[in-house]
């Protein structure tokens, strides 16, 4: 499938002194930089893509009122239809989700078990007092392994957590959809059908983390044999028939720039994610979201597992990953459904990783080309092991390839420099350490 522009937005790469100054003042966080002074914006792919001229026109239908609103129920009908999930609370997006599910699942002292806990996932259950704790597969974290789902949640790991804790510690267990923290990697059905029978046994609530449920659905089709006859359509629900509560971003595969919900199979945790959500998020027609948004929202969904939509935006993050590494940069193989993860641990090997080679990168993608990326390695994720990514996420429908062929060229730049690469030291952060990479400030190291 292609897209066609129908509005068009500028951008330029500001001159070389304008982008040191830029990174000076932003206390070398990209987090800091206005967009006005970035070319290819690659810092996320939530909520940064490009809404289809029919959510457009969704969007003028957008019934406002604050109880019974129409477009909440066109919203429900499409999840119901598209994700087979039967109740659905809104809310303004996924933390938001995530704050009502975690407020009304974890107490104090419990542990929350996940594929890999996403950075605000994390912080939701350690501010409820939780202790969050990753069951990646073996390799999910190796930039040099291979494999058809590295999303995958390790269940022997799980089970060895439960041991320790006591399976009355343990109320949530969560699987993560592309795996975000892991390289984007996807989940095979065969793993989310063991969960939910591990979940069974410990008697805990099995969440899915649907934000990128329709790119796993995709890869599921092509990788999972017993699905290879399976429209994406279906794979969608049937991945989500396992969960007992679901989290959603709709700022990924909603397709939408805002919006999420909480959904609930049945109605045991209804009644407190409902108080919850009145408390935090709205009431529960709105959730937050404009009567337009949850019109707009209800759409992407709907576009959002379309195949040919699906195998565009996949092969267009695996073209900007053969960019890259033709430029001289390793990246994570085989490559997510949403992002490109350079492997700046090898790119910067030089760099300690306590001067956070991933910041570094990411710094100087900006420098060289004011292209701008995330880091994902232990300047956000402090205290886990895991490798030192730069994650490059593309938004949704939205850049062309000459956008990608700048990447590529800024990528160049900054392998061609790699050796002279120099690490960073934070100056100043926020009280929450899970939360440090978004106002962090930085310096170059001596
Ligand atoms: N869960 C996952 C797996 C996510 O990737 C995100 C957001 C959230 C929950 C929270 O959703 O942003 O709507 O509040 N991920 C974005 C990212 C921010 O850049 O990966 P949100």
């Amino acid at each position: 499938m292609h897209f066609t522009s129908k509005m068009a937005g500028t951008a330029t790469v500001p001159p070389r002194d304008e982008r040191e100054t830029r990174l000076r003042e932003a206390g070398y966080n990209l987090f800091n930089i206005p967009s006005e002074a970035v070319a290819v914006d690659l810092l996320t792919d939530s909520g940064t893509g490009t809404m289809s001229d029919d959510q457009w026109a969704a969007m003028v239908r957008g019934d406002e009122a604050y109880a019974g609103s129409e477009s909440f129920a066109n919203l429900e009908a499409a999840v119901r239809e598209v994700m087979g999930i039967e109740h659905v609370v809104p809310a303004h997006q996924g933390r938001g989700a995530e704050n009502v599910l975690y407020g009304a699942l974890v107490e104090e002292g419990d542990v929350v078990l996940n594929n890999t806990h996403f950075d605000t996932t994390r912080a939701h259950v350690v501010e409820n007092g939780g202790r969050p704790i990753d069951c990646p597969v073996d390799g999910a974290l190796d930039p040099a392994s291979t494999g058809d789902f590295l999303g995958n949640f390790d269940v022997e790991c799980g089970r060895a957590a439960v041991e320790e804790m006591g399976e009355d510690r343990v109320p949530a267990v969560v699987v993560t959809i592309t795996n975000n923290s892991a390289a984007g990697q996807p989940v095979s059905v065969e793993n989310l059908r063991e969960v939910r029978g591990f979940a069974d046994e410990i008697d805990a609530t099995m969440v899915v983390d649907a934000c990128r449920f329709a790119e796993n659905a995709h890869f599921v089709q092509r990788r999972e044999p017993a699905f290879a006859g399976t429209s994406v359509a279906d794979i969608a629900r049937e991945q989500l028939s396992y969960a007992d509560a679901v989290v959603m971003s709709g700022k990924k595969d909603g397709l939408v720039n805002i919006g999420g919900f909480v959904g609930l199979r049945d109605e045991s945790l209804l009644d407190a994610v409902e108080q919850r959500a009145i408390l935090y998020e709205g009431f529960l027609t709105y959730g937050g979201m404009a009567g337009r948004d949850l019109e707009a929202f209800a759409v992407g969904l709907r576009e959002a597992v379309q195949e040919s939509y699906l195998e565009s935006r996949v092969d267009q993050v695996r073209e900007l990953a053969d960019l890259i590494e033709a430029a001289g940069l390793p990246v994570y193989r085989p490559v997510g459904g949403h992002a490109v993860y350079v492997d700046a641990g090898s790119a910067y090997a030089h760099v300690p990783d306590d001067r956070f080679p991933g910041q570094a990168l990411a710094v100087d993608l900006y420098r060289e080309g004011a292209v701008r990326g995330v880091e994902l390695g232990s300047f956000a994720f402090p205290d886990t092991d895991r490798p030192e990514f730069v994650r490059l996420a593309v938004p949704r429908r939205t850049y062309h390839r000459e956008h990608l062929e700048h990447v590529g060229e800024t990528a160049a730049a900054v392998a061609e420099r790699a050796d002279r690469a120099v690490g960073y030291d934070i100056v100043a952060e926020p009280p929450m350490e899970e939360l440090r990479h978004f106002s962090a400030r930085l310096e170059p190291a001596d």
